[in-house]
């Protein structure tokens, strides 16, 4: 089955490294232009390098989104470099840790920020733009078992803000279905990246114990889905949330 990728241009939030950056190098090999964000330009200098080895156009940049001003400003020079957006990943998201009784309100608000309010605005500035340019697009939210479970090991802020991001995905399914804009989301378990490594070899069997593929899954596993949900191939799903969890979710 063809992806028709070649040509088109991605917008992918958190792409310096684990499943940003393997999305923006898979999509990269398929023929697409990206724009990418992270919080240095430094930490994307090894995502820029690769994947302009795949002969594409690659524009890095240094945002919080933490701060919806940059964010939004982001989501300008991402579509000014590119000329015109066809994907977007909202895949950028902090794991803090801490009880309910514990947590800070401060860490609440930053979970909040990068996990809901940035994808909000990106995906509200893409889906306005392009409306207005009647150009079909595909959004795509990064997700977690959390937001289905709920989080089992003090993470309320985290499992907090990816429910919210199922809702968010649903709603905007909803809305922008008639525009040809389609959103989805993908639920991941335990993937082998920085934001859960030492969390995951501190208490290894607990965790396994609840994944009956039994091991972490690799950044290029889940890339490889994401392929399919930002390609032709996916055109009629909307409002979805795909489980690629190891089996950690079922539902
Ligand atoms: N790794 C897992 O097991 C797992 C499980 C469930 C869901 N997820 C989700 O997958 C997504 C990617 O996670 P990952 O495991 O690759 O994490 P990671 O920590 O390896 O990478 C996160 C990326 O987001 C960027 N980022 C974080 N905060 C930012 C900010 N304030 N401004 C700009 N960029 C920021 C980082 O620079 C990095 O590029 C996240 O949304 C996460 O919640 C991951």
């Amino acid at each position: 089955m063809k992806n028709d990728l070649s040509g088109k241009n991605a917008v992918i939030t958190g792409a310096s490294r684990g499943v940003g950056k393997a999305a923006a190098l898979a999509l990269a090999a398929e023929g697409v232009n990206l724009a990418v964000c992270a919080r240095t330009l430094d930490a994307l200098q090894d995502t820029v390098k690769e994947g302009l080895h795949e002969g594409v156009k690659i524009y890095a940049f240094a945002v919080d989104l933490n701060d919806p001003e940059q964010t939004v400003q982001f989501m300008r020079d991402a579509e000014n470099a590119l000329g015109g957006m066809d994907i977007l990943i909202n895949n950028a998201g902090i794991w803090l840790s801490g009880k309910c009784t514990d947590i800070p309100l401060e860490d609440w608000q930053k979970t909040m920020n990068v996990n809901l309010t940035a994808p909000f605005l990106t995906s509200q500035y893409f889906a306005r733009s392009n409306i207005e340019k009647r150009r079909p697009g595909k959004i795509i939210n990064i997700n977690s078992q959390a937001a289905f479970n709920g989080s089992t090991s003090g993470h309320v802020h985290y499992a907090a803000s990816k429910a919210g991001l199922t809702a968010m995905t649903v709603s905007m399914a909803r809305e922008l279905g008639p525009s040809g804009i389609t959103v989805n989301g993908i639920a991941l378990g335990m993937v082998d990246t920085d934001l859960i490594r030492d969390a995951y070899f501190k208490n290894e069997a607990a965790y396994n114990a609840r994944l009956p593929i039994g091991r972490l899954a690799e950044p290029e596993e889940i890339a490889g889905i994401l392929v399919f949900m930002a390609g032709s191939g996916s055109d009629y799903m909307t409002g979805a949330t795909v489980d690629a969890s190891g089996g950690m979710l079922m539902r």
